[in-house]
């Protein structure tokens, strides 16, 4: 696997192929960003992935400092599942002077559920990955539905800037127990990763009420907040919505088939966590 550091030589190096697949990434590597490079691999002539912890998707009191840069560990683990090349730029080399252009997603996408409670994450997604995919030209881009407002809001992204790549979504990748992998989760304390599951429980609670017929859709998403709350948990959200544009659903959309998805965010300790499950 190549690792390269500069905008000028990955050009340079990617140049001679047609179809890169590229996944982008804030390392601290796991299963999850992993299967993504195992997808990628069967989409195009060569699999890029990178490693930058972006500045600009972080609030001042986010964990922009102590996010975990494990580089070595991450290249061992990107060889052994067959990426080709690794883009990690220093800071300097991806914003070399201050990014004062910068992509703005549409409030009613991106001001809701985590835009909502993490203000300017998404331009700052939106920013890095447009940059990122500037560097990298690929064909193929994948992203996790781990992270399904991202995911959405990137598609749209691409699709309306008319950049010619093929966004392609990677399953949510779990634990035994069920806690979709995640870089954060290693700031759980033990005690803390047991309790853990019980985000993705609550997710799996609202999506049988939801298919048993429940329609008091306040209500269930009132139960799932006490029930963690009673647990210790914070959580930002625990809601019900329409896949197509993430906005509360219509009494036709609980009937149609596969229109709903359940997102859910929340505090256990000082670590924040997120997950989803379609209906
Ligand atoms: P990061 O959290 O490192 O995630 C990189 C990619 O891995 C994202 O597409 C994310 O959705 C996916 N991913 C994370 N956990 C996953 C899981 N358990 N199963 C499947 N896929 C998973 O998301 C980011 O970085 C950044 O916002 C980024 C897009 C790189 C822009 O900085």
């Amino acid at each position: 696997m190549k690792i390269i550091h500069t905008i000028a030589e990955l050009r340079e190096t990617l140049h001679k192929f047609k179809r890169p697949a590229f996944v982008p990434t804030m390392g601290n590597l796991h299963e999850g960003h992993l299967a993504l490079i195992a997808q990628a691999k069967g989409l195009g002539d060569v699999t890029v992935a990178s490693i930058f912890v972006n500045r600009l998707q972080f609030l001042p009191h986010e964990d922009f400092d102590t996010y975990p840069r494990t580089l070595e560990l991450d290249c061992g683990k990107l060889k052994a599942a067959g990426c080709d090349v690794l883009f990690a730029p220093s800071e300097k080399e991806l914003y070399p002077e201050p990014q004062t252009f910068k992509v703005h997603p549409p409030a009613e996408l991106a001001d809701i559920l985590e835009g909502h409670f993490r203000p300017g994450f998404f331009v700052g997604v939106c920013t890095v990955v447009m940059k990122l995919l500037t560097c990298v030209q690929p064909r193929v881009a994948l992203f996790g539905q781990k992270d399904y407002q991202q995911l959405m809001i990137l598609r749209r992204m691409v699709k309306q800037f008319a950049l010619p790549i093929e966004v392609v979504a990677g399953a949510t990748q779990r634990a035994q127990d069920g806690l979709a992998l995640s870089s954060r989760n290693g700031y759980l304390s033990t005690p803390e990763r047991t309790e853990a599951v019980q985000l993705s429980l609550a997710l799996n609670t609202m999506a049988a009420a939801l298919k048993a017929g429940t329609r008091d859709i306040a209500a269930l998403e009132q139960q799932a907040m006490d029930s963690l709350t009673g647990r210790g948990w914070k959580p930002d959200y625990l809601t019900v919505r329409r896949r197509f544009d993430l906005q509360p659903p219509g009494p036709d959309d609980l009937t149609a088939a596969n229109a709903l998805v359940v997102l859910a965010a929340a505090k256990l300790g000082t670590t924040r966590l997120i997950d989803n499950l379609e209906i």
